[in-house]
C-alpha cells in the first residue's frame, strides 16, 4: 500500500461527509437571546457598540419575544434599563413590582407563556445610581451581606412577575443560597436558578455597559473573578451547586473555554456559557471592515463554546444563528 496508509482527509472530502462525522452540533433550542428593555422609550433604539442589538420598548420587546419563541430558541434573558431618575443608591427599581424589568417580564410571559424559557437577570447594577452590583458600605466598598437581602427580595419580585428562571449575576458570596431560600419561602419552589457561577472581571463587558447605560465608575474586581484563575472557578461553582443552583454559567465564553471544559468535567448540572457583548462586538466590527466572514465566525465561535462543554449558550446572535443552523441541518 502506498504511504500514507492512514488518510484522515477521506472524512473531509465533501460537505455531506463532513456533516456526517461532525462531533459537535448546535441547535436553536440551546441558544438563549439576551434582550434589553428600556423604561420610557417610545421607539426601539440601536446600541452603537452592538450592531443589530436594540434597546426595546415594552411593546417591541413583546413582539421580539414572540419572534424568539417562534424561532425555537431555548430561552430569552431579560435585562431592564431604568431611566436615570429611577436609579438610586439601593437599586430599588429592581425590587419594585412596577420597575421596568418586572413590568416587562409580566408583558413577555403573558405573550409567550412557556413556549420559550423566560429568564431574568438578577443583579443590581442596572438599577443603582453608582452602577455596582450591590449596595455600598460607608467606606464605598460593596457590602456583600446587605446586598444579599435585596437579591432575595428581587428574586421573589421576578418570580411573581413570571420569570421561569432567575440568573443571579452579582458575584456576591452566598447569593444562590439566599435566593433559593427566599423563592422557596414565597412558594416559588419551581423557579429555576441559573447561577452566573464563574463570572470574570472582563474587559469585554464594555458594549453591555452602553446597552444598559451603566453608571459604573471604576471596575468590579473586588467581586468578579480574576482572569488568571481556573481552580477558583471550580470552587465558585461547587458553592453555587451546594447552595441550590440548577444550572451553572461561565462568563465570558470564548476566552474561558478551559474554564467551561473544567466545569463540565467536574459537575453534573447543566453548564451554560455567556458569549458576551465584547465577544459579539469584536466579530461584528471586524466583519464590518470586511476583515472576517461574520456568519462563519458566528457559527465557529458558538460551536467552539459548545464543544468545550457548554450545553446552552447566551448569545446576541441567537436568532441569526438559529436561521443559519436551520439552513445547515
Ligand atoms: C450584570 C451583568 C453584566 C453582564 C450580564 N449581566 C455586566 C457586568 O457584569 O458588568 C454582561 C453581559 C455582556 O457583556 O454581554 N447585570
Amino acid at each position: 500500500m502506498a504511504f500514507p496508509d492512514v488518510r484522515p482527509r477521506r472524512l473531509r472530502r465533501t460537505p455531506a461527509m463532513r456533516r456526517l462525522v461532525e462531533e459537535t452540533k448546535l441547535a436553536p433550542a440551546e441558544l438563549i437571546l439576551p434582550m434589553f428593555v428600556k423604561e420610557g422609550l417610545t421607539a426601539p433604539r440601536p446600541i452603537a457598540s452592538m450592531p443589530g442589538v436594540l434597546q426595546h420598548t415594552r411593546d417591541s420587546l413583546r413582539k421580539a419575544a414572540v419572534e424568539a419563541a417562534q424561532a425555537g430558541l431555548g430561552g430569552i434573558m431579560l435585562f431592564g434599563v431604568p431611566t436615570t431618575e429611577s436609579k438610586d443608591e439601593t437599586g430599588s427599581a429592581g425590587t419594585d413590582p412596577d420597575g421596568i424589568l418586572n413590568a416587562a417580564l409580566r408583558d413577555v410571559v403573558a405573550e409567550v407563556g412557556d413556549a420559550t424559557v423566560v429568564m431574568s437577570d438578577l443583579c443590581l447594577d442596572e438599577f443603582t445610581s453608582h452602577g455596582h452590583c450591590g449596595v455600598l458600605a460607608a467606606d464605598g466598598t460593596v457590602d456583600n451581606d446587605a446586598t444579599l437581602a435585596i437579591y432575595a427580595e428581587m428574586a421573589v419580585a421576578q418570580a411573581a412577575a413570571g420569570a421561569a428562571v432567575v440568573g443571579p449575576s452579582g458575584m456576591m458570596d452566598g447569593q444562590v443560597g439566599v435566593v433559593r431560600k427566599a423563592l422557596d419561602a414565597a412558594g416559588y419552589q419551581d423557579v429555576t436558578i441559573l447561577a452566573y457561577a464563574a463570572k470574570y472581571a472582563s474587559a469585554l463587558y464594555g458594549p453591555f455597559r452602553d446597552a444598559v447605560e451603566s453608571s459604573l465608575v471604576g471596575d468590579r474586581r473586588t467581586y468578579q473573578q480574576d482572569p488568571p484563575n481556573v481552580r477558583e472557578a471550580l470552587r465558585e461553582v461547587a458553592l453555587d451547586v451546594d447552595e441550590g443552583a440548577d444550572i451553572v454559567m461561565v462568563k465570558p465564553a470564548l476566552p474561558y473555554l478551559d474554564v467551561i471544559a473544567a466545569v463540565h468535567a467536574s459537575f453534573d448540572v447543566p453548564v451554560a456559557a455567556y458569549q458576551i457583548s465584547g465577544e459579539y462586538a469584536m466579530v461584528e466590527a471586524a466583519a464590518a471592515n470586511g476583515w472576517i466572514d461574520r456568519d462563519r465566525a458566528m457559527l465557529e465561535t458558538l460551536t467552539s463554546i459548545r464543544r468545550a462543554g457548554a450545553q446552552m449558550i447566551l448569545t446576541y446572535w441567537a436568532l441569526d444563528a438559529a436561521t443559519a443552523l436551520r439552513a445547515r441541518y
